[in-house]
């Protein structure tokens, strides 16, 4: 599908006097305003993505939509180094992991937790092998040595593309043809599917909504890139050992493509501790596979708002608002108290009185360790008995870092429990020589 061909089309639907969608001109203004951002081109070996439009004519007719994205970390997953605010690294502190400096880099990778740097070499991009950790603002090593995909590659990151490795979940179009992609970022089309037919001609069934798919399909759209996986072997042969799933676009069953991250209980390998809760970034869909929330039909973007990053990861409403939006005092969802304190055991204007604290700990490591916030929910993968039988963290112990988990343990004791929320749910997995 060609730009010259829709052009002519949009222009007609739009004096057609489509009611839904603004005069051109008014958005043309609205955007000249707000897209200071340098667009980085799509390299020419790499254009001509089959189906797809790209953002940019999208934003024609959903400006509000578009505008949304653009304050999203979608929308400046690449960044070229130039553009006013994006390279959040410091060149200037020294350090022996970096070999390379900023004039080596063609593009920047990230910025929230952690900023990666890509070279072009021919007709690919590779990972320059040093990252910039945002939080503690220092420089560390970066080559993937414990990634499923390891031992087909070689120790050498001249060897390891980007465009194998990485760019399906960190463009829009790639991900569906293996070659061709539309726009770098995770625009549009990456959770709506090709919208060629659509722009051509508007209408509800020639465009995905997710949130008139099915369940499992819906989560699909967002495992299809936060879920660790691996890639069935039948794959290989025809796109070569790729880190992302080849094919799948929004509305298909995503199992077809890959394979969640294998798990075996008790082992605590890079992607999982042992009890099975994610270690790492980018494990929200294994996680929340295990949570009752899933199981009762919630989904990723009944929290998430994919058009608007006004708050911290584009959750809908700030702090416990969000959780509350379904739980509280008479929710049919818990928990079964008259007040928070009677729940958290923590004064309410408390940090401990923060749902997510609890219940989404940060635990897994992103740039660094007890960074990324689990997505399992069930407090008893956070209890402090996770640390006590399996050593790993817990959601207490992580803000009361002076105390023991038995500490933690025996306060939890002390509370009591009522209800549906009887302590015997956390302390079933405690060996008998721990339990009182
Ligand atoms: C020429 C204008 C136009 C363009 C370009 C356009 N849309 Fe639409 N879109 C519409 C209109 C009009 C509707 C409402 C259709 C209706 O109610 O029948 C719509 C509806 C939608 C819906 C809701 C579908 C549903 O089932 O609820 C989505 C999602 C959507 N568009 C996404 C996109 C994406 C993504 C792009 C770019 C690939 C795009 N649109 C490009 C005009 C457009
Ligand atoms: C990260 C995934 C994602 C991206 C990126 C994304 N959307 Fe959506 N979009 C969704 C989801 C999920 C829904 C359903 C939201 C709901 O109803 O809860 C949706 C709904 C819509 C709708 C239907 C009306 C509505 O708000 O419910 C339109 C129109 C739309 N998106 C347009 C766009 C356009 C245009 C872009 C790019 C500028 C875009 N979307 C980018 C995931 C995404
Ligand atoms: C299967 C999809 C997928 C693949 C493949 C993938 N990523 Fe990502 N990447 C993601 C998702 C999703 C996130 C956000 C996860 C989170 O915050 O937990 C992310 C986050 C990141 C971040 C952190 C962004 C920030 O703002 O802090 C960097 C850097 C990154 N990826 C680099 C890479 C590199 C380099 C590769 C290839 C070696 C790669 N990724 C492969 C999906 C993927
Ligand atoms: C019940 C609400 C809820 C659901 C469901 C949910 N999230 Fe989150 N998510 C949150 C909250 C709250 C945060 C953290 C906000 C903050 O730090 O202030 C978050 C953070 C994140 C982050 C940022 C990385 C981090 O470690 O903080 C990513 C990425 C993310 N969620 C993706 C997903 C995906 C993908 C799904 C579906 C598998 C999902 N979320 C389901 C509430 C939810
Ligand atoms: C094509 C791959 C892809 C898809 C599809 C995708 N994401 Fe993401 N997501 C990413 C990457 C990559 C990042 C990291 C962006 C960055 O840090 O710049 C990210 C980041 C996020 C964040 C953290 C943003 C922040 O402010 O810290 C949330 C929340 C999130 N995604 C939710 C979703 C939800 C919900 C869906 C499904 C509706 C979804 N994503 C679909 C790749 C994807
Ligand atoms: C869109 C509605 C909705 C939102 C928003 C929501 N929840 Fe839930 N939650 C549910 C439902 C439904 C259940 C299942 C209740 C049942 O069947 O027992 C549930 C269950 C839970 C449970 C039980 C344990 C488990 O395995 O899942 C916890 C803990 C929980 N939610 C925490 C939270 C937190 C924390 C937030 C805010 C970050 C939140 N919820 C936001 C609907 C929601
Ligand atoms: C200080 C830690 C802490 C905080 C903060 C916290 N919870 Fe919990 N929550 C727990 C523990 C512990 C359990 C497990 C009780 C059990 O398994 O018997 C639990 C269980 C739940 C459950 C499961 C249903 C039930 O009552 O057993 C829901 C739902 C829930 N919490 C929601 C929330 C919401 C919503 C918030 C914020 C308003 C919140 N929690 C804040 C510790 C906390
Ligand atoms: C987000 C941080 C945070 C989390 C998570 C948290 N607490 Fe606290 N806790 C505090 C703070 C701050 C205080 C000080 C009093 C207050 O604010 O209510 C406190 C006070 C306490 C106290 C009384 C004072 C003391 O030190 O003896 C106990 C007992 C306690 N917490 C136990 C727990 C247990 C058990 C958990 C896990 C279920 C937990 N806390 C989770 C921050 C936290």
């Amino acid at each position: 599908m060609k730009l010259k061909l829709i052009f002519p089309c949009l222009i007609f639907l739009l004096y057609a006097g489509c009611t839904t969608t603004p005069k051109y001109s008014e958005v043309k203004q609205q955007l000249e305003k707000t897209d200071t951002i340098r667009e980085i081109p799509v390299p020419d070996y790499a254009k001509g993505a089959e189906g797809h439009v790209g953002s940019k004519v999208c934003k024609i007719c959903h400006p509000a939509h578009y505008a949304g994205w653009k304050t999203t970390y979608h929308s400046k997953m690449i960044q070229d180094p130039k553009s006013p605010g994006a390279l959040v690294a410091d060149f200037s502190v020294k350090s022996e992991h970096r070999t390379f400096n900023l004039e080596d880099v063609d593009l920047l990778v990230g910025s929230r937790f952690k900023q990666r740097f890509m070279k072009k070499i021919g007709n690919d991009y590779y990972m320059l092998p040093a990252q910039w950790n945002v939080t503690d603002k220092k420089w560390a090593r970066y080559f993937p040595q414990d990634e499923w995909w390891n031992n087909y590659y070689p120790q050498d990151w001249k060897q390891r593309p980007t465009s194998l490795l990485c760019d399906g979940c960190h463009t829009t179009g790639l991900i569906k043809t293996g070659n061709k992609f539309a726009e770098w970022n995770i625009a549009c089309e990456s959770c709506h599917g090709p919208g060629g037919d659509h722009a051509n001609a508007p209408g509800l069934e020639n465009i995905v909504n997710p949130a008139k798919l099915p369940l499992d399909r819906a989560n699909d759209v967002c495992f299809s890139c936060h879920l660790e996986n691996t890639i069935p072997a039948e794959f290989w042969e025809k796109h070569g050992v790729r880190g992302y799933p080849v094919g799948y676009k929004p509305g298909d069953d995503l199992t077809n493509y890959k394979l969640p991250a294998p798990f075996i209980p008790g082992n605590e390998g890079n992607v999982f501790f042992r009890s099975g809760v994610g270690k790492k970034n980018r494990t929200q869909g294994n996680d929340f596979i295990h949570s009752t929330m899933h199981k009762r039909g919630i989904k990723c973007f009944s929290c998430h708002n994919p058009h608007n990053g006004k708050y911290t990861a584009m959750v809908y409403k700030p702090g416990n608002a969000l959780c509350l939006m379904c739980h509280g005092e008479s929710s049919p969802s818990g928990p079964y108290v008259r007040n928070i304190t009677e729940h958290t055991h923590h004064k309410p204007e408390s940090p401990g009185s923060q749902c997510i604290e609890c219940h989404m700990p940060r635990i897994g490591k992103n740039a660094a360790p007890l960074e990324s916030r689990s997505h399992i929910f069930n407090f008893e993968y956070m209890s402090p008995v996770q640390t006590i039988v399996y050593d790993q963290p817990n959601a207490c112990n992580r803000c009361h870092q002076d105390k023991t988990p038995q500490w933690a343990l025996n306060a939890l004791k002390s509370w009591g429990g009522k209800g549906k929320w009887s302590w015997n749910s956390v302390l079933h997995v405690l060996p008998e020589t721990t339990k009182q």
